[in-house]
């Protein structure tokens, strides 16, 4: 790698967006660009990871041609590859991978195999490009990681260090959202219509479960989710039309305050300067909201567009890793099962 600024080229498909980004500085986005195939996969009620593959393959060249043309630079100006290794769908992290050696080869770049959950993390770290920095988030801080496939709180006490503090004993945060979303009959990715739906209704109309947990940094959705079935079942039963708009508020609200308080806990606990909220479910109204009200710690949560999939997120962390000497070989495989934790 050269000296400052250097600019890392990212690939992310570990799901269902292609994406590819350029940041300079494992800070400043000077493009970002994201081909979403939700429209594809929301006929499914969910991610068809055949048709994710195909998807990946038609649109990831024009994908990273485009982020290298919006950051107005040629291959040859970047200074290292990031690509998603995993977790993630093996046949859609493969498309990636091989795009992104593909480049570090055909111009001899370093290239870095990125954890996709890292990525969440260090989109805290991302601005948009020309405008001024953001505050860069201090360390020892708590990371509540709340995507479709995770949920997981993190204390890192300096950079590209976790230790595991709890995390989900059943379903992901996201996972809760879209499967509630499919019982109240509202379309696909569930965390936006459940957020649509609750804006109409109240958060007290119903008192749904909070789960108890030996270990107090854990999470569990399931019961909360069983309580909105047993609900609906009941209405139904009744002949009752179903108060979409309430049962989705009082949802939304038990999954939020557990969300919350859980994390201010372990950040009291572990002394934490700030803490960041990142991951797909980070982009729920409500849930900044409640991070957002309250003073006793600088939260970081992304910009809306960063909270979901997106390569930029990829090329923040694949900075950090580059910038130590961190290099993997051209023959490296994908880790569909490489969670954080084994990161710790
Ligand atoms: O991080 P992400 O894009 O993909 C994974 O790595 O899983 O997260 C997707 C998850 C989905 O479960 C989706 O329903 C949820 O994030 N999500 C939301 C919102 N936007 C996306 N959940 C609640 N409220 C939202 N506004
Ligand atoms: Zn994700």
């Amino acid at each position: 790698m050269k000296t400052p600024p250097l600019r890392v080229l990212a690939v992310e498909s570990s799901c269902d967006e292609t994406a590819a980004a350029v940041v300079a500085n494992g800070r400043e986005i000077l493009s970002s660009v994201i081909a979403s195939q939700v429209d594809l996969h929301a006929q499914f009620g969910g991610v068809y990871p055949e048709i994710a593959s195909r998807e990946h393959i038609k649109a990831v060249y024009a994908v990273v041609n485009e982020a290298l043309q919006q950051a107005h630079l040629e291959l040859g100006d970047v200074d290292g590859i990031a690509v998603t290794r995993g977790p993630g769908l093996a046949g859609s992290l493969v498309v990636g991978a091989n795009m992104a050696k593909a480049l570090a080869m055909s111009v001899d770049l370093p290239i870095i195999g990125v954890n996709h959950l890292e990525g969440h993390i260090y989109s805290s770290w991302l601005y948009a490009g020309g405008s001024a920095p953001t505050p860069e988030p201090k360390f020892p801080l708590v990371a509540l990681l709340v995507s479709g496939g995770h949920t997981e709180l993190i204390l890192m006490r300096e950079h590209l260090t976790y230790q595991r503090l709890g995390g989900t004993v059943d379903d992901a945060a996201g996972e809760a959202f879209d499967k509630v979303a499919r019982l109240l009959d509202l379309p696909y990715p569930g965390g936006p219509s459940i957020q649509k739906a609750a804006q109409e209704g109240s958060p007290r109309a119903f008192n749904f479960p909070k789960a108890r947990l030996s270990e107090p940094f854990n999470f569990s959705f399931s019961g909360v989710k069983t309580a909105v079935l047993r609900t609906v079942q009941d209405l139904r039963a009744q002949g009752k039309t179903l108060p979409i708009g309430d049962l989705a508020a009082s949802f939304q609200a038990a999954v939020v305050s557990a969300l919350y308080e859980k994390t201010m806990d372990a950040a009291r606990q572990f002394g934490a300067q700030d803490i960041i909220v990142a991951g797909g479910v980070s982009a729920n109204k409500a849930l900044r909201e409640a991070f957002r009200s309250q003073t006793q710690f600088k939260v970081h949560i992304p910009h809306i567009s960063l909270c979901t999939d997106n390569a930029a997120m990829i090329a923040a962390a694949g900075y950090q890793h580059l910038a130590r000497g961190e290099r993997d070989n051209l023959d490296f495989d994908v880790l569909p099962t490489w969670y954080l934790t084994a990161l710790v």
